[in-house]
């Protein structure tokens, strides 16, 4: 069941120049599971009027973590907040990662690993990660990454840490002959290229696409994604769904 309320800025930490972690103090206890998001809204007078969506990075106690790219207007004005100023947050909303029943796969782009890092926390020690980025200093949350995996695989495109290409490629070399469950998130680029490497393989794998939502409540249709079974809102059928479902 979701809820509105308000939450006070705890840190709204740059980690690069452009990708921030955002703690904030939730007033009550909230459930929410791996794979959901919340509605961000700056406050009741900023353009635009919607809130937007962000995956949950982190949930623990009533602290609770996102972490984002600033990529327009509404992400920009949030990267400029401070500590102690408050927020108007809806959720959680969506369909949630499946929740694992022994050892599996997470395979990560970039800023994709904000909607995983709580699946493994949640399941820890049992995640074969497989984790790209474009640049080392682009690879976040490392060592926490090591202590609630069971195992670390990183790929960047300069190769200044374990492989130096995709991440896809990596996991082909690595984990796919391990043939668990995967979770997944990431650009689209690399979901369909993990499609194409799952073709004949009878393994489950669940894959996040929020990287398409905007208004996060059905509204403005911007997220649609082309399943079996039609078209769907990523926002509100989503933002999981079978690998296998999907038409790339
Ligand atoms: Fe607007 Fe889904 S993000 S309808």
């Amino acid at each position: 069941m979701n809820k509105i309320f308000k939450a006070e800025i705890l840190k709204n930490q740059a980690l690069t120049e452009d990708v921030y972690c955002l703690s904030i103090n939730v007033p009550f206890n909230i459930e929410a599971k791996p794979g959901q998001f919340f509605i961000i809204k700056i406050n009741e007078r900023f353009d635009p009027l919607l809130g937007r969506p962000f995956s949950i990075f982190d949930l623990e106690d009533k602290t609770l973590k996102f972490l984002y790219r600033v990529k327009g207007k509404g992400t920009s004005v949030l990267s400029k907040l401070r500590e102690g100023q408050n927020l108007q947050i809806t959720g959680p909303f969506g369909k949630w990662y499946p929740f694992p029943k022994d050892d599996y796969i997470v395979i990560a782009g970039g800023i994709g690993i904000a909607s995983v890092f709580y699946l493994m926390k949640k399941f820890p020690k049992r995640a074969y990660l497989f984790y790209g980025a474009r640049h080392r200093r682009e690879i976040f949350y490392y060592k926490e990454l090591e202590e609630v995996a069971k195992e670390v695989f990183i790929s960047t495109e300069c190769g200044t840490l374990d492989y130096k290409g995709v991440i896809t490629e990596l996991f082909r070399r690595k984990g796919l002959h391990l043939n668990l469950p995967i979770y997944s998130c990431g650009p689209m680029i690399m979901i369909r290229e993990l499609k194409k490497l799952l073709k004949n393989k009878d393994v489950p794998c669940y894959v996040a696409t929020e990287e398409r939502m905007a208004c996060g409540v059905g509204a403005c249709l911007g997220c649609v994604i082309e399943t079996k079974e039609g078209f769907k809102r990523v926002c509100t059928e989503g933002p999981v769904f079978e690998i296998g479902d999907l038409i790339l």
